[in-house]
């Protein structure tokens, strides 16, 4: 009897033994975070006498009870007090749970929780602490001046993070033009620095192109640090533009943005009816003073490049007085022509002529008779020197009169003005003369001005090319308030 009762209890206590458990867990936390490690015993009656807790960390690798809870002092630190750990379970509910605050990478190991239970003893689960830690990121760059060798642009550092960090640069769209290189340094307390390096040839084409770093790890949401490729040049070419009609303003790309002066023939602009502000040359009134060589210098700490302009003022008032002049000249050759063809110039020496014989007939008839015959052999040699001189006029006269009459009979005046002012421009002034074309919308008096973007001059100031001729339409606009010309003729 007492051997069965002896055989029951034993079989009672061995099924709570094996029901009897104890349930941790594994876990993750970052660095400076709270780590709740959790330690419950479950399916078991007998009496809970202590919970303690063991650990085994980075910081102490050899396994140490740190932590006691007893039902009657309370929780207790053996060896220590570390005011980071707070027993946030319950004993009588046999929950050991622990609290750890501000989490280092030193407290990462395994943590045993340990219940202490009459009659069976002790009962302990081991608790993995993995502490990640989130990377340091840094970049720093470099401003190289265009080249063609390769160089370093910029570094993108994720330092100490565990685990290792992904290191990367949203390259996309510039292809093929630069290159990564990625380099991992491990650490002994688990840590991995991570450093990726740009790299490219320093052209203009990727000059403020943006490259932004993509740091990715466990321990942190993606972080992208920006960056802007930058490549130093000295200033590229020099464009001079008009801006108002009387403004000019000197532009040049250029890294840093070049800084620009105006001078006058190699000399600051200092006068009153011309002003600079920067890069732009304001001229105040149009006047023959303004006429010189005008120079735009654009300069950084890379070099510098300058454009010229070549201003000259010219007054044309001229013109019109003869382009009028020429209109009545050619007029009258137009009234001879037509007196010509109506022959009312043959009828005019005819009715002349006619008079002459009526005065002399009382003549004898055989001096009449000679005087005829005189008469016709000075006839036949003025027909003959007439015919050629009236050909040649007769060409000239109607090639006028089909440019000015029988074609363009009512813009003959315009025609005639324009005419005159190429003729007068080309041959007083040395003007190209499809510039008169303006006069027409000009006002009589008025000058006239044009501009070109681009002059270059040799050493001695000698005009060598000239290009960037303004739009009709701009010049259409120009028309009517001045004309500068730019001799182009003079010095080449
Ligand atoms: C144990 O204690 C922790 C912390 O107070 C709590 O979150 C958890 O729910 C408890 N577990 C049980 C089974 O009561
Ligand atoms: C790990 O070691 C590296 C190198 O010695 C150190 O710079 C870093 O601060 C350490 N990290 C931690 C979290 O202690
Ligand atoms: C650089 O790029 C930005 C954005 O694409 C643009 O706004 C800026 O004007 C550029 N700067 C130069 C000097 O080209
Ligand atoms: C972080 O970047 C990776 C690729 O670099 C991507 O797959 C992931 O979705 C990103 N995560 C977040 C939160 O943006
Ligand atoms: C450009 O001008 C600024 C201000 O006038 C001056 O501080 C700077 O040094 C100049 N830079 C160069 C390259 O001349
Ligand atoms: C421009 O560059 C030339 C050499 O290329 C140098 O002699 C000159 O001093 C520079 N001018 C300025 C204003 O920096």
């Amino acid at each position: 009897m007492a051997y069965t009762m002896l055989l029951l209890l034993l079989l009672h206590q061995v099924r709570e033994t094996e029901a009897l458990r104890v349930i941790g867990g594994e876990k993750t936390v970052v660095q400076d975070g709270n780590a709740v490690l959790p330690c419950i015993l479950i399916e078991t009656q007998e009496s809970l006498s202590q919970i303690s807790w063991q650990r085994r960390t980075r910081e102490k690798p050899q396994n140490d009870n740190f932590y006691t809870i007893l039902p009657t002092t309370g929780p207790q630190f053996v060896g220590g007090e570390d005011k980071r750990f707070t027993f946030i379970g319950n004993f009588k509910g046999n929950n050991g749970t622990l609290l750890l605050s501000s989490v280092t990478l030193m407290d990462e190991g395994i943590y045993t929780c340990i219940f202490t239970l009459f009659p069976s003893g002790s009962h302990k689960t081991e608790i993995p602490l993995n502490v990640l830690v989130p990377p340091v990121t840094s970049l720093e760059s470099n401003t190289p001046t265009v080249g063609k060798d390769e160089v370093l642009f910029a570094t993108c550092t994720a330092a100490v993070s565990k685990p290792p960090a992904e290191v990367k640069w949203n390259i996309s769209p510039l292809g093929e033009k630069v290159r990564a290189a990625t380099s991992a340094t491990q650490y002994t307390n688990g840590t991995t620095t991570t450093i990726s390096s740009l790299f490219g040839v320093p052209t203009l084409e990727v000059n403020n192109q943006s490259v932004p770093c993509v740091v990715t790890s466990e321990a942190l949401a993606n972080e992208t640090l920006p960056f802007t490729i930058q490549v130093h040049f000295p200033p590229m070419e020099v464009n001079i533009i008009k801006t108002s009609p009387n403004t000019f303003e000197c532009e040049s790309k250029a890294n840093p943005p070049a800084n620009f002066t105006w001078k006058r023939s190699g000399e600051a602009v200092s006068q009153p009816s011309v002003t600079v502000d920067g890069a732009k040359l304001q001229f105040l009134s149009w006047t023959p003073d303004l006429n010189d060589l005008y120079e735009c210098e654009a300069s950084n700490q890379h070099g510098n490049n300058s454009h010229k302009l070549y201003i000259q003022v010219v007054v044309v008032k001229d013109c019109c007085v003869a382009g009028w002049v020429l209109f009545a000249l050619l007029l009258i050759l137009n009234a001879l022509w037509a007196c010509y063809k109506f022959e009312l110039l043959r009828r005019i020496i005819a009715s002349v002529r006619g008079r002459q014989p009526v005065a002399t007939s009382s003549n004898s008839p055989v001096r009449a008779q000679e005087s005829l015959q005189v008469q016709d052999q000075q006839a036949e040699v003025e027909k003959i020197s007439n015919c050629a001189l009236k050909t040649l006029f007769m060409v000239i006269i109607f090639l006028m009169h089909i440019m000015l009459f029988e074609v363009y009979y009512i813009f003959a005046p315009i025609i005639s003005v324009y005419l005159c002012c190429w003729l007068a421009t080309a041959m007083f002034l040395g003007c190209s003369c499809h510039f008169c074309g303006l006069k027409r919308s000009g006002m009589p008096g008025r000058n006239f001005t044009v501009f070109y973007k681009h002059a270059l001059l040799d050493s001695k100031k000698n005009l060598l090319e000239l290009g960037g001729q303004m739009s009709n339409k701009f010049r259409a606009n120009l028309g009517i308030h001045a004309y500068v010309m730019l001799k182009f003729h003079t010095n080449v």
